[in-house]
């Protein structure tokens, strides 16, 4: 991959360091949906996950090469020879594949963490990105925690990774410590210093713990920087990675002042947000820049009366710009399939013809029981149904009795691997006697650590989204349901975050394993 002065080169790491994060665990299918959604919107680079971490990231990464178009697709390996081998053997059936391999370069890594000395990273260096470059042509380094690593020795580190054939130097503010100052600086001097800089592209990634990583990214592009690492909704490790539709929407409006585009399709980003939204089961905050449910929001009756008059007076970008369009009323009970399939295509969806009629179902379900089905109904819909298409267990009944006279009882039916088991089981309220009857067909360990409920749209009849978040030792998922009933929704996101517990489990199964 080339960058001209002006081109920045998108590198979404939602799939990866995204992924990474407590609670966003995402299934495969889920995955090779967000992978389709930003190789359609025109992302340069997708880093799809970490390939030696379990048999199912390799699969991940492996099919989503397959099905990779026009976008570059990356794998994650540490400097250690299997692990590149590995990420090698998943790459390499996309058509633009990509090793990104890195190691730890500030003293306090290498002393606590690495147990090695500065030589001894150096030759790793070397004999790793070489190994990386005899198997695929576009392999990038990265210099782990490189914002807290002396420049001298960050100049040998990155000397070493280009003289080994690394064609991207990747320099992470691993632990979102920089400021801007300091991480263009940072950019200007190792591009100065070391021979040969020229033949490289570099690049930023920037973790947001002082809420700097948008800001960082774009200060490392005024340095020289001509890749940006981001993830969709800026979803993390701790408090997350530099945001993509910020970052793209950033040098959008601010073209006067940043002289430098991207190749993405800024329309998608709110359907971008809202699929990542929905397969890690992470709600967006409400104020979040570019896709916030408030981001376009125009509460006071000063800036109400000058948008009126012309709508540049509070907007610097057009909620179009971004893909949001205004609610409209969708449908009723008598719309047909064609009219589906067109809204679903105006709202960004695109379904094969199984997932369609599914979805085509569950509306028709939805209108005979809600009045309105507005665009963000169909799309809790669609997204819940991408969500759960292949999960082991699944709702198929549930009736509750509830009321002042207690105790409160719900009667549930799940289907677990296609056997059916119904239970009954009473609580503390309606919710309480929901979640103890799976707990009675599905015994776990897991403790409840968030119960959250939103209403989709306006009025009683509206939806209910629910998300449940469930903590097993050190491992957090999130699952999300929705419905026009609570408490089916309820049971739904339970039921969500139990199936994603079970990945999870099997993913660091076999990461110990590899470690052992
Ligand atoms: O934050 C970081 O340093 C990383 C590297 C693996 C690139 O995610
Ligand atoms: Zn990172």
């Amino acid at each position: 991959m080339t960058a001209s002065t002006d081109r920045i080169v998108i590198f979404d790491t939602t799939l990866r360091d995204g992924e990474q994060c407590p609670g966003a665990t995402m299934t495969f299918e889920e995955k090779l949906d967000v992978a389709h959604l930003l190789d359609r919107m025109g992302v340069d680079v997708i880093e799809a996950g970490f390939p030696i971490a379990s048999n199912g990231d390799f699969e991940a990464v492996a099919e989503i090469a397959r099905r990779s178009d026009a976008a570059v697709i990356a794998g994650l390996a540490r400097a250690i020879p299997a692990d590149i081998a590995r990420c090698g053997e998943a790459v390499r059936f996309a058509r633009r594949p990509r090793i990104h391999t890195f190691v730890s370069t500030s003293p306090i890594h290498l002393a606590h963490q690495m147990r090695k000395t500065e030589e001894q990273v150096l030759e790793i260096i070397s004999a790793t990105v070489a190994q990386a470059r005899n198997l695929v042509e576009d392999v990038e380094w990265s210099a782990m925690d490189a914002t807290r690593t002396p420049i001298e020795y960050l100049c040998r580190a990155v000397e070493a990774a280009i003289k080994a054939g690394a064609t991207t130097i990747n320099l992470p503010d691993t632990v979102g410590y920089a400021t801007p100052d300091e991480y263009r600086a940072m950019f200007v001097q190792v591009r100065e210093r070391v021979p040969g800089a020229d033949k490289a592209i570099f690049s930023t990634h920037c973790h947001d713990d002082l809420g700097l990583a948008v800001a960082n990214s774009l200060a490392g592009v005024a340095g020289g920087a001509r890749q940006i690492e981001c993830t969709v909704n800026g979803i993390g490790e701790r408090a997350g990675n530099a945001a993509l539709e910020e970052i793209v929407m950033a040098l959008k409006v601010r073209r006067d002042a940043m002289p430098y585009e991207t190749g993405v399709e800024s329309t998608l980003l709110t359907r971008a947000s809202r699929l990542v939204s929905a397969a890690t089961s992470f709600p967006v905050q409400y104020n979040k820049a570019i896709v916030g449910k408030n981001a376009f929001a125009h509460e006071s009756g000063i800036h109400q009366d000058g948008m009126l008059k012309h709508s540049e007076t509070y907007e610097i970008m057009t909620p179009g710009s971004v893909g949001v369009s205004k609610t409209s009323l969708v449908m009723g009970k008598h719309s047909g399939r064609a009219a589906f399939k067109d809204k679903l295509k105006t709202l960004g969806y695109e379904l094969g013809e199984n997932a369609l009629q599914d979805a085509f179902t569950r509306f028709k379900e939805l209108a005979d029981r809600k009045k309105h089905v507005y665009d963000e109904d169909i799309e809790a819909l669609v997204d819940n149904q991408i969500a759960s298409g292949n999960d082991r267990i699944k709702v198929l009944s549930l009736t509750v009795i509830a009321g002042t006279m207690g105790p409160q009882s719900a009667t549930l039916t799940l289907d677990i691997d296609g056997v059916h088991t119904t239970v009954q089981a009473v609580g503390n309220g309606p919710v309480d006697a929901i979640f103890n009857a799976i707990q009675r067909v599905v015994p776990h360990e897991a403790q409840l650590a968030l119960y959250q409920v939103h209403a989709v749209t306006e009025g009683t009849d509206a939806q209910a989204e629910v998300s449940v978040r469930l903590e097993e030792g050190d491992k957090t998922v999130t699952g999300r349901g929705a419905d026009p009933d609570t408490l089916v929704a309820s049971a739904r996101a339970y039921v969500a975050a139990l199936n994603k517990l079970a990945t999870k489990r099997v993913s660091l199964n076999a990461q110990a394993a590899i470690r052992a």
